[in-house]
């Protein structure tokens, strides 16, 4: 079968499409038939050689949905046939979090402060033809959804909603999404909504802030041409915003810290444009703001996204499709700015 070898590390020039053996379905996995895999920076950080622990020849991909092809032994439940999402989120399911519903702290994770536990990661990922996979880690796709919608919440979708939550916005509180026309921010805006918020999207151009206000965005601030904290000021009668949802890093943070109003929370779970920056204190404490660090999501998150797109709640924005013979330029697609939404790659 084929597969995306990263062969060394570096940008997508570093990957092969390679002939590799078939994968079999250990006790408690199952072998999914890759159907749709999505692109994701966590990948590009993958193949960069961020982390420098993994030894290539790896396959990467977080996301991916198919459909099961084989079954291990001691599984239940699942059968050979059956359409599902992959939860990227590698769990033990016994530590104080697990036992608790929030895996996104399983203590198995022995890197947890330099790389997310999950499947592309820590293990071979979906980036080819079939993927063996814990059987733990399955969420059958509701009929009738899409396996390509259901791929996006696989990193992005199951991200937002646990950012979101993690950020315990309230019905009526003012939301600004920063990075709202990516995989991340284009699901922060809907959920932000349906927690009855009144939601800015910060978007790039102004195709996107119609694009945004049509999915449920009350405004859109243009930053090319607009100073986005003074914008906001003048939307809360100078107040500021409540929840900041920012997953970009150094680039934004000065610009999301000053957006927050008196007890206002910021909260990340990325740090696209670089780690570092300068918090004062005197902002912390004077202005009683919080900084939430938000990181993958539960079962229960990944679950309530699905059912959430399943009941059309929830609407995921694909920008382009990819063939799997096609992955570098999809590749070179996620670096792209003027996107909007999810990159998905499908296989035939
Ligand atoms: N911790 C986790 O579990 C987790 C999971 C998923 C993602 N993440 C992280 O979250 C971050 C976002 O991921 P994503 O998938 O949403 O990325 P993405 O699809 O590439 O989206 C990036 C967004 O940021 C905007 N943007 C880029 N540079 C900007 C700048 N300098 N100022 C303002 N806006 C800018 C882009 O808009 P334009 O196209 O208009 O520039 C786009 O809307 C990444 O760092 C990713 O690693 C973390
Ligand atoms: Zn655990």
């Amino acid at each position: 079968m084929k597969a995306w070898v990263i062969e060394g590390f570096g940008g997508v020039e570093k990957l092969r499409l390679s002939d590799v053996p078939e994968p079999a379905a250990a006790e408690g996995e199952v072998v999914v038939d890759v159907k749709m895999a999505g692109v994701n920076p966590v990948d590009r950080s993958t193949l960069s050689g961020r982390f420098d622990w993994i030894r290539p020849p790896f396959v990467t991909g977080a996301e991916f949905a198919g459909v099961i092809s084989s079954v291990g032994a001691g599984v239940r439940g699942l059968s050979a046939g059956t359409r599902v999402l992959v939860n990227p989120k590698l769990f033990c399911g016994s530590c104080y979090y697990c036992l608790r519903g929030q895996e996104s702290a399983c203590l198995s994770n022995e890197r947890m402060s330099r790389a997310p536990h999950i499947i592309g990661v820590s293990r071979q990922g979906g980036w080819r033809q079939k993927a063996e996979v814990p059987a733990m880690n399955i969420l059958p796709i509701p009929e009738g959804l899409p396996t390509g919608e259901a791929c996006t919440l696989g990193v992005d979708g199951a991200t937002a909603w646990h950012l979101v939550k993690r950020s315990r916005p309230k019905p009526g509180e003012f939301v600004l999404v920063v990075g709202s026309t990516g995989g991340v921010g284009m699901f922060a805006v809907q959920i932000a909504k349906m927690y009855g918020c009144e939601v800015a999207a910060v978007v790039g151009s102004s195709e996107h802030a119609e694009r945004l206000k049509k999915l449920g965005a009350d405004h859109a601030i243009n930053r090319n041409g607009q100073k986005v904290v003074e914008e906001v000021r003048r939307l809360t009668n100078n107040r500021g915003a409540d929840v900041v949802l920012d997953p970009l890093g150094s680039a934004t943070f000065e610009m999301s810290s000053s957006s927050l109003a008196p007890l206002g929370r910021y909260a990340t779970c990325g740090t696209l444009t670089g780690t570092k920056a300068e918090l004062s204190l005197l902002h912390l404490y004077s202005m009683q703001v919080e900084y939430i660090g938000s990181t993958t999501f539960s079962r229960a998150d990944l679950s309530d996204a699905l059912n959430a797109v399943a009941r059309r709640k929830l609407i995921p924005q694909i920008d382009s499709k990819f063939r799997f013979d096609e992955l570098p330029a999809a590749m070179r697609r996620l670096d792209e700015h003027g996107r909007f939404g999810k990159v998905l790659v499908e296989l035939a």
